[in-house]
């Protein structure tokens, strides 16, 4: 496995990067923007294919990467399914997995530093974002945390695994890289407490100062930017209602960019085609399935995904690809659900 720890010195935050193999697909773990010019080096240098960018978190210390690698490489960009941040495209939920080829992560909901933040595991590794720190916790007292919860989330949940389970958290601030589950259990002192109610206590005690970007950079990371504005601007998206009346048209083709895991759980639009969006350039350029549909049968490619953002993604790619009558779904499948849209 390909695995790089990068470290921004100004908020003390830790990214990774995560591929099977030189020349496939990856995955990066909390992003900061001002080092998005080098990890996109790196993902060239590796010859890697950046497919999913995934914030652990609503960051209050620093600004995500997440826009600016959308921008970039039109990847996926993922939190939990409590995140409000417009730039999310997949939200991902407890005991769901999240996967890119050969690597494959256990979603773990961890609230307690914030509402949203979840954990990610590897069968070796963790990545806790500010959940479980190297000798310490992320602080509970903004961003509806809550001691208590995180109690629950770090001995309920990350102390289970086991012992030898690598923790690789978003910040550091002494220098330290990597820790495991059974050093924090022995050695931080945060989590040498008899019961919830004292760890509550050390936590409301900490009285730490606000970060200092933390009213630059919450409001920032909530509201990035929408790739569906432009495609709205351009004419190339319908209102979940006109949808409706578009459904089950001989002329058209309703095509679903979300996983498989995402249909499953939220049900599909009846009669839609399944095209997983990380393999949307190949269908679409000549001789691909979908540029095939469309010029053999004349029809109207209608794309959709979770929230109109993969989506907006797949009709630039596929006007940029000749496609000139594809469209999708504004809002997505999250705005069809609220028109009372059928489902399958
Ligand atoms: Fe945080």
């Amino acid at each position: 496995m390909i695995f790089r720890q990068f470290f921004d010195s100004v908020s003390s935050t830790y990214t990774y990067l995560l591929a099977s193999r030189r020349g496939g697909e990856a995955l990066i773990v909390d992003p900061v923007l001002e080092k998005v010019d080098r990890y996109l080096q790196l993902i060239t240098e590796l010859d890697l294919k950046l497919v999913k960018a995934v914030d652990t978190h609503l960051h209050a210390d620093h600004i995500t990467g997440l826009g600016a690698l959308r921008d970039r490489t039109q990847c996926i960009t993922v939190m939990g399914e409590q995140s409000g941040v417009d730039v999310v495209s997949m939200r991902v939920s407890e005991g769901e997995r999240l996967d890119i080829e050969g690597v494959s992560l256990d979603v773990l909901y961890t609230p307690g530093h914030t509402d949203d933040s979840y954990s990610f595991l590897l069968p070796d590794r963790v990545f806790t974002g500010d959940t479980l720190l190297i000798r310490g916790t992320g602080r509970t007292d903004f961003q509806n945390g809550n001691p208590r919860a995180q109690y629950e989330s770090i001995f309920g949940k990350l102390l289970k695994l086991p012992d030898e389970t690598m923790i690789f958290p978003a910040h550091d601030y002494k220098g330290d890289t990597v820790s495991t589950i059974g050093e924090e259990k022995a050695f931080n002192p945060r989590l040498q407490v008899r019961s919830v109610d004292e760890y509550a206590d050390v936590m409301n005690n900490l009285n730490l100062p606000n970060p200092k970007m933390m009213d630059v950079a919450i409001p920032a990371n909530m509201r990035v930017g929408l790739a569906q504005e432009e495609i709205r601007r351009r004419g190339w998206a319908v209102t979940a209602t006109e949808a409706l009346a578009l459904m089950g048209q001989p002329d058209v083709a309703l095509i679903d960019l979300r996983e498989k895991h995402e249909r499953e759980r939220h049900g599909v639009i009846p009669g839609s085609l399944h095209a997983p969006y990380p393999d949307l350039q190949e269908k679409i350029r000549p001789g691909g399935i979908l540029n095939d549909l469309a010029s053999a049968t004349g029809k109207r490619i209608v794309f959709y995904c979770a929230f109109g953002e993969r989506s907006a993604m797949a009709v630039q790619a596929a006007q940029d690809a000749g496609l000139s009558s594809a469209c999708h779904i504004d809002g997505g499948f999250s705005a069809w659900k609220k028109v009372g849209g059928p489902l399958d």
